[in-house]
């Protein structure tokens, strides 16, 4: 049996959808009924990471263990469910970090995924880590400003990077699950082009048939309207400075990685656009 953390996630919702095609019944983990609701084949665990003993009702019984953290609790959370991967002797675990944790490590964010990466390695479990560039999900959070006012707000509006869609890191998790001897390694995952965010609004202008405004916000900008969401100051500037990054081996150059682990090409922000564009409008 294959458990599924972080399931109703970007990368997590795709995969349990793909595990259910194939007849598995992976056991996914949510902490809201209505989301397990909408995941029919699944078996659903009803909890929190925070509560204790809710990783253990999850991987008791498990041969693999498919891991999406998110957030300012991801480190603790990452502790838990590694303390009970050994635990339960779960045999294959891949875990989705980024590719922030790529060797040199240049900030506390990567560091955070790297430590993540060790604390697995640590259970003796089978593990792969899935390392993706930014993810092109992240463009639904300019959806306020598109429908209010025609504008994307963004920092670093010029730096390129080789946004993937999350449903290939799902196809890419599937297929290591599927096929253990592809696993035992970290893969950095990216789309098949280069894109700036000021390029990325472009396209979805385009897609949308009308003009939208693109403004470069101050990184001071972007910080503040974090921190208003109420995230801790010190989990947004690690996030910031690791997106400021000018590197083209984490995530800013495309890489063959998606289509040699599944036998097609990784798809196109267009085409992700084309399958959220309602969203915009
Ligand atoms: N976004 C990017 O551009 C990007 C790029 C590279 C790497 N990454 C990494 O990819 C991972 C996924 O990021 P994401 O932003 O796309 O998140 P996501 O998968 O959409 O995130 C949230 C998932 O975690 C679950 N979750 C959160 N807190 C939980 C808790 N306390 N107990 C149980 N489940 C909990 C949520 O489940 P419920 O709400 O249903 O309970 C949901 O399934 C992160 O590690 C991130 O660092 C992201």
């Amino acid at each position: 049996m294959i458990a599924v953390i972080g399931a109703t996630g970007n990368v997590g919702r795709p995969l349990v959808a793909s595990l259910v095609a194939r007849g598995t019944r992976p056991r996914i983990l949510t902490r809201d009924p209505a989301r397990a609701r909408r995941a029919p084949g699944a078996e659903a665990v009803i909890g929190d990471l925070d509560t204790p003993g809710c990783a253990d009702e999850l991987l008791a019984g498990a041969d693999a263990a498919f891991v999406v953290t998110a957030g300012p609790d991801a480190a603790a959370h990452d502790r838990v469910i590694a303390a009970a991967v050994a635990r339960h002797g779960v045999r294959q675990v891949v875990k989705v970090t980024s590719v922030a944790a790529l060797p040199p490590v240049q900030d506390a964010y990567g560091a955070t995924h790297a430590a993540a990466e060790t604390a697995y390695l640590a259970t003796g479990a089978h593990c792969t880590f899935l390392r993706p560039a930014a993810f092109m999900s992240n463009t639904l959070q300019w959806h306020w400003s598109v429908t209010g006012s025609s504008t994307v707000h963004q920092p670093f509006g010029d730096l390129p990077q080789a946004v993937v869609d999350p449903a290939d890191v799902a196809e890419v998790a599937r297929r290591v699950l599927d096929t253990p001897r592809l696993g035992g390694r970290a893969y950095t995952l990216t789309g098949p082009e280069s894109l700036t965010p000021r390029q990325r609004a472009h396209r979805l202008a385009a897609t949308l048939g009308r003009p939208l405004t693109f403004v470069d916000a101050p990184p001071e900008q972007a910080r503040r309207a974090m921190t208003d969401t109420g995230l801790p100051p010190a989990y947004v500037d690690a996030l910031l400075t690791s997106q400021s990054h000018r590197d083209p081996i984490r995530g800013g150059l495309p890489l063959p990685t998606v289509h040699d682990l599944t036998g097609r090409p990784p798809g196109t922000f267009t085409a992700w656009l084309a399958g959220h564009v309602e969203v915009f409008r």
